[in-house]
């Protein structure tokens, strides 16, 4: 059969939670909590420093409303699919239904930069964070060796040089023990993603509120420091290449529509779920992302752990908010790990259940009803990417392939649109053709500001993908051969 099959609306409706044991334990709040556990992370405690001082200065509040137009417009097309279809496998399964299997393939292939890479970033930024809570709070030295990542790339720069150090031991730690968390079940993961999101929360809340009164409005000109000649290094085209940098700092919205076959009412939770995360998160980021460049001039913030830098410099009357915030991003970038771990796995899942992938992937835990194999394989390959490279290398990637992602489920949008205008829809995306129209020119348009050598890495890993799909995928594809057997809790098909 052909790389064009596509999944059939109705066979997706039908592969329902219970058919393939996973359990719809999630509600509406849950997801907007999903949701905003995985978004704020790594982007808003790390990327914003880099991405100010290397490419918009003040300005990167602006940067921040770009991207966040582009994920609204996105997030919009997003609620659309995952309420029409309340399964697993999120951008995965929307092409599948709509540009066939070979676009299917290439965007599942695609979704592991957002996925599982993420994990590995900002499990990256988490041991930032961790390696200066012991230095300075608790005077543990850890070794540089065992901080950091063996492989660096210059900017802009093609090939990894070596670094002088081993593994980034803290990060490689973090996603182990994220995966076991992950393995043992669903219900209690979100528990304890729950109580780590408010305290998250809390600390971008007590940044902004304590943080705005020592603001010095002087490091906020000039606003959009001048172009030094370069594209994308400040002026109005670092405001754009900043933009497509700390995109990574939006990613996680769409981890709420991988939990669909999890979620009680997916209809109405889903829709619910995406925007509303994505909304809280914009306004948070932008007045974060104010108040850091206020309180340090943005030339200073180019540091792992820059909200912490940023708050130091306001004086020792903002002192006691040091640990908070080193708290603070080390639980709360670990929630992120979870839920990026916990997509990936979701995927995978959903790919081996249409024979894209080797049915060991969809293998479910008898006793704890989770995609125990597929989140074993996940974890492995996220701990050893975490341990070898360091976040700018993998931000930019994870950006780049999201990207990618998004403009596949916009166009969907448009496709299914024309092609099954009667399908019930529970959420319709508003101004059809506008939005997804607008939704691929604004995440196109970031992906051409990020540089050419993470062009490159894009299209070689998409490559790899095409060998792969190849090589196994389309020989044992069930779609178009017959009709894909359930995967009972047992798991085995
Ligand atoms: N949005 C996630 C973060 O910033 C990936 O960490």
């Amino acid at each position: 059969m052909g790389i064009w099959s596509k999944k059939s609306i109705a066979q997706l409706q039908q592969e329902d939670g219970h058919e393939h044991g996973l359990r719809r334990t999630l509600s509406g709040l849950n997801l907007v909590m999903l949701g905003v556990g995985a978004i704020i992370g790594a982007g808003i405690f790390v990327v914003t420093g880099t991405a100010a001082a290397q490419h918009a200065g003040p300005a990167i509040v602006l940067s921040f409303v770009l991207a966040g137009v582009g994920c609204l417009f996105a997030g919009l097309c997003y609620a659309e699919f995952a309420a029409m279809i309340p399964v697993a496998g999120s951008a995965y399964t929307y092409g599948y239904a709509t540009m066939g299997e070979l676009v299917a393939w290439l965007i599942g292939w695609d979704l592991m930069l957002e996925y599982l890479f993420a994990s590995s970033a900002v499990a990256v930024g988490w041991s930032g964070y961790f390696t200066a809570f012991l230095r300075d709070h608790l005077h543990i030295h850890l070794p540089k060796e065992l901080v950091n990542a063996p492989f660096d790339v210059a900017p802009g720069g093609h090939i990894p040089h070596a670094t002088g150090a081993f593994i980034n031991l803290p990060a490689v730690v973090l996603v182990g023990v994220m995966t076991l968390l992950l393995i043992t079940g669903i219900r209690e993961s979100a528990r304890a993603n729950n109580i780590i999101v408010f305290l998250k929360l809390a600390v971008v809340l007590l940044v902004i509120g304590f943080g705005a009164p020592h603001v010095e409005p002087a490091n906020w000109t000039p606003f959009i420091p001048e172009n030094t000649g370069t594209f994308g290094q400040f002026g109005w085209s670092g405001v754009f290449a900043g933009a497509g940098v700390i995109f990574f700092a939006y990613i996680g919205f769409d981890a709420v529509s991988t939990a669909a076959q999890e979620t009680r009412n997916p209809q109405k939770d889903l829709p619910v779920g995406i925007l509303g995360a994505l909304g809280v998160c914009t306004l948070l980021y932008m007045l974060m992302s104010l108040v850091m460049t206020g309180l340090a001039p943005y030339n200073t913030l180019n540091v792992p752990e820059p909200v912490y830098v940023a708050i130091s410099k306001a004086g020792p009357s903002l002192g006691w908010l040091g640990p908070i915030v080193s708290l603070g991003a080390i639980a709360g970038l670990a929630s992120v790990v979870l839920v990026m771990l916990m997509g990936q796995a979701r995927v995978f899942y959903a790919m081996s259940r249409d024979g894209l992938l080797p049915p060991f992937f969809g293998h479910v835990h008898p006793r704890f009803q989770t995609p125990h194999v597929a989140s074993l394989i996940t974890g492995g390959v996220a701990m050893a990417v975490a341990g070898l490279f360091p976040i700018g290398l993998l931000g930019e990637l994870v950006s780049i392939g999201t990207l990618f992602a998004f403009i596949v489920v916009c166009s969907g949008v448009l496709v299914l649109r024309y092609r099954r205008p009667e399908l019930h829809r529970p959420f319709r995306t508003p101004f059809v053709p506008l939005v997804p129209v607008l939704g691929i020119l604004t995440c196109g348009s970031l992906m051409l500001g990020l540089g050419v050598p993470t062009w490159l890495r894009l299209v070689v890993w998409m490559g790899l993908g095409l060998a792969v799909y190849f090589g196994y995928g389309h020989k044992h594809s069930r779609v178009g051969h017959q009709a894909p057997a359930p995967a009972g809790p047992g798991g085995t098909r």
